[in-house]
C-alpha cells in the first residue's frame, strides 16, 4: 500500500500505539534468557505487573495474543465436561463461550442485548437454583471490546457470594487492564485474562493470568490436558525470575519500560486519563446526532466508544473514507454489529491531542460521506478535555 505522509492515527481499540521508549527498549539487542541480565528482568516485571492487576499473587505470562491466556484460564482450572457460567454481553464473550465447547467444558450462556453488561442479579439467580454446585465457573468480559460496555465485576462477585457458590470467578480484562479501574483481590477473581498490546502500550505478543489461592488449588486437580499453558512449570521457573521455555524477551524489556511509563504516570491518574477521553469522546458522538452502543451511562467504558450510525448508512464505508482522507484507522462493527457501529479507540497511550484528531478525522469522513451530523462535535469535546464541562453532563445540556 502507499505510504501516506504524516503519522498513523491508529485509533482502534487495540493493538494500541507503542510510546517510543517502549519501541526503543524492545529494539535492544535479544539477551540471554538463561543469563543473570534476564533473570533480573524477569523478577523485576513479574513482581510489578502484580501492581497493574491490584494483586499481591502471582501473574504468569505467556507468549501468546489474549486468547492464549483466555485457553489457559480454563485448561488450568477445570475438567472436561464442566459446567461454565457465561454471560453474552458481546462477540468476545461469545468467541470464550465457543472456546469452552472445543476444550470439552459445557457452557451454559445468559443472552445479552449486546447493548448492557453482566446482569449480576441473574446470574445469582442462577447460581442459586444450582443446588448441586453444578457450575464450576463463571467467565465474564469485563470490558467488551464490541460494544464498549464494562461490566460490574464486584458486582459478580457479590452475586456468587449471595449464592453462596464455590465457581471460580474468570474474569477478561484485556480491553480494560492498565485502562479502567480493576482489582483482582478486592474483587476476589480467580483468574483474570489480559493482555499487552492494549491498556500496556505494547504490541501485541504477550499474555496474562492473575491468579488467587483458590485457582492455584483448583489447578491441581483439574484434568483438561495442558502442556505449553500449564501454571505449575511456569511457577517454579518464574519463581527465581526465569521461564520453562524461550519467552519473548524483547517484549519483556518492552514491558520494564511500559511498567516504568505508567508508574510515572500513577496507575489511577492513567484511569483519569481515559475517563476524561471517553467523556470527551461521547460528548462529540452525542453532539454529532448519534447513538452510543452502551444503553446504561454506568457501564460506558473508558477505552472505546462504539457508535451507532443511523439506519441506511454503511458504518464500513464510513471508516474507509476517514482512513483515505485523514489516514485514521477506527474499529470495525463485529458479528452482529458488522457495518452498523465504528469503534473510537481511546485507549493506551494518547494525548488530549490524539482525541481531537481522532474526532475530527470523523468529522471529516462523515462531511465527506454525507451522513447528516451536526458540526462542532470536536469543540464540545474540548470543553469537557478543557474541565470546563461535568464529563456526566447530558446530551445538549451544556454542549450549546
Ligand atoms: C475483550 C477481548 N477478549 C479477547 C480478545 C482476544 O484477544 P487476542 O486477539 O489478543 O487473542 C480481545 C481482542 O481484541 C478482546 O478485546
Amino acid at each position: 500500500m502507499k505510504h501516506m505522509p504524516g503519522r498513523h492515527f491508529l485509533q482502534i481499540p487495540g493493538p494500541t500505539n507503542t510510546p517510543l521508549p517502549v519501541l526503543a527498549a524492545i529494539a535492544k539487542p535479544t539477551i540471554d534468557h538463561r543469563g543473570p541480565e534476564f533473570g533480573d528482568l524477569g523478577r523485576d516485571v513479574l513482581r510489578r505487573i502484580r501492581d497493574v492487576f491490584k494483586t499481591q499473587n502471582p501473574v504468569i505470562i505467556y507468549p501468546c495474543s489474549g486468547t492464549g491466556a483466555w485457553e489457559a484460564a480454563l485448561v488450568n482450572t477445570l475438567s472436561p465436561g464442566d459446567r461454565v457460567l457465561m454471560f453474552e454481553t458481546g462477540w468476545f464473550s461469545t468467541l470464550w463461550g465457543k472456546m469452552t465447547v472445543s476444550l470439552g467444558l459445557q457452557p451454559e450462556i445468559m443472552n445479552g442485548d449486546w447493548r448492557s453488561g453482566v446482569d449480576a442479579d441473574a446470574i445469582e439467580r442462577v447460581l442459586r437454583a444450582d443446588t448441586s454446585h453444578s457450575f464450576k465457573a463463571v467467565a465474564v468480559v469485563h470490558n467488551e471490546t464490541s460494544t464498549g460496555v464494562t461490566s460490574n465485576i464486584a458486582a459478580v462477585r457479590k452475586a456468587i457470594d449471595n449464592a453462596n457458590h464455590p465457581a471460580l470467578l474468570l474474569v477478561d480484562t484485556i480491553s480494560s487492564l492498565g485502562s479502567i479501574d480493576y482489582r483482582h483481590d478486592e474483587w476476589g477473581v480467580d483468574v483474570t485474562v489480559g493482555g499487552s498490546q492494549k491498556g500496556l502500550m505494547l504490541p501485541p505478543g504477550l499474555a496474562f493470568n492473575a491468579i488467587s489461592e483458590k485457582a492455584l488449588d483448583a489447578s491441581k486437580s483439574a484434568r483438561l490436558p495442558r502442556s505449553f499453558l500449564g501454571w505449575s512449570e511456569m511457577l517454579t521457573a518464574n519463581a527465581t525470575g526465569y521461564f520453562p521455555y524461550t519467552p519473548s524477551t524483547n517484549l519483556l524489556q518492552g514491558l520494564r519500560v511500559a511498567l516504568d511509563l505508567i508508574e510515572e504516570e500513577g496507575l489511577e491518574n492513567v484511569f483519569a486519563r481515559h475517563d476524561r477521553a471517553a467523556a470527551a469522546t461521547r460528548r462529540a458522538v452525542e453532539h454529532w446526532g448519534f447513538e452510543i452502543q452502551c444503553r446504561n451511562e454506568s457501564e460506558y467504558s473508558s477505552s472505546l466508544t462504539a457508535v451507532r450510525l443511523p439506519e441506511g448508512h454503511s458504518a464500513d464505508a464510513l471508516r474507509a473514507e476517514i482512513l483515505h482522507r485523514t489516514n485514521t484507522s477506527l474499529g470495525n462493527g463485529l458479528g452482529r454489529l458488522a457495518d452498523r457501529v465504528f469503534r473510537i479507540g481511546h485507549l493506551g497511550d494518547f494525548s488530549a491531542a490524539s482525541v481531537l484528531g481522532t474526532l475530527a478525522a470523523v468529522e471529516t469522513g462523515l462531511k465527506a460521506a454525507g451522513i447528516p451530523y451536526r458540526t462542532g462535535g470536536v469543540d464540545a469535546a474540548i470543553d469537557i478535555l478543557n474541565g470546563n464541562l461535568p464529563p456526566t453532563a447530558t446530551i445538549g445540556e451544556a454542549a450549546e
